[in-house]
């Protein structure tokens, strides 16, 4: 049986990386974006395996309206880092707005999904966390931090309540390198000195991330309700 797997922010890093993995082994991928040149883009490279939409998942009524047909497995991916924002300047406006995309967001693609999906013998959802969710993220993104630990507890609730239809597991990479990291690591050095304090002395990869996502989605069956790690040994 064909599974159709729903990947959020696919048109960038580690996104759209998970659309080349799960394409790369037959299924078909349904992509999101707010961005339409960067869905057409990966329309393009992935040709007929691949149909893409303009939905902000932070939008109830885009989520609700959004074409869904066949869906069999879910990667709630789309996040956002948010400006760097010290504790005194820290607002609601500013915790709202990463809020209402990382969680909330999950949450309305995850009920759309939750109602739209076809049953597959692997189905299945991975969550884009992040070891910010654990370490409370570096100085200045403290809101992003408490967005990723929000996803690791709707994660185990969503890998209890959804037993045992669907599997719910989450990633929680570490610095990984993708256009998400252009915000902190702009000093021409920066990524050099990053490594430093990695004990894989290196940022990971989309690709690599995309390979944990696909093997969750796909080849792990007895495994749900875990946070899983891509982040080189770095805490
Ligand atoms: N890169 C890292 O170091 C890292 C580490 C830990 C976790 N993550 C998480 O991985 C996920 C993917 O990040 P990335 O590194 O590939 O970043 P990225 O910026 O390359 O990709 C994110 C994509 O999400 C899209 N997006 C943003 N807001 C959206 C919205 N409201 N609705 C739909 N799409 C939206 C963007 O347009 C972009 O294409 C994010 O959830 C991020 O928090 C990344």
């Amino acid at each position: 049986m064909t599974a159709t797997v729903l990947i959020t922010g696919a048109g960038s890093g580690i996104g759209l990386a998970t659309a080349r993995a799960v394409v790369a082994r037959g299924a078909q991928a349904i992509l999101w974006d707010v961005s339409r040149p960067a869905l057409n883009a990966a329309r393009a490279e992935l040709g007929e395996a691949a149909r893409t939409a303009v939905v902000d998942v932070s939008d109830a009524g885009a989520v609700a309206s959004a074409d869904l047909a066949g869906v069999t497995h879910l990667v709630n991916n789309a996040g956002i880092l948010g400006q760097k924002v010290a504790w005194t300047g820290l607002d609601a406006e500013h915790l709202k707005a990463i809020f209402d995309v990382n969680v909330i967001g999950l949450m309305l693609v995850t009920q759309a999904f939750a109602q739209a999906r076809m049953a597959h013998p692997t189905a299945a959802i991975v969550n884009m966390s992040s070891i910010a969710g654990e370490n409370g993220g570096g100085p200045g993104f403290a809101a992003y931090g408490a967005s990723k630990g929000a996803i690791m507890a709707l994660t185990r609730a969503m890998a209890r309540d959804f037993a045992p239809d669907i599997r719910v597991n989450a990633l929680a990479p570490g610095i990984i390198d993708t256009p998400i990291q252009d915000t902190i690591l702009t000093a021409p050095d920066a990524r050099d000195r990053v490594a430093e304090g990695i004990p894989m002395a290196r940022m990971g990869t989309a690709d690599e991330v995309a390979r944990a996502a696909d093997w969750l989605l796909f080849d792990a069956p007895y495994v749900t309700g875990e946070i899983i790690r891509i982040a080189g040994g770095r805490r």
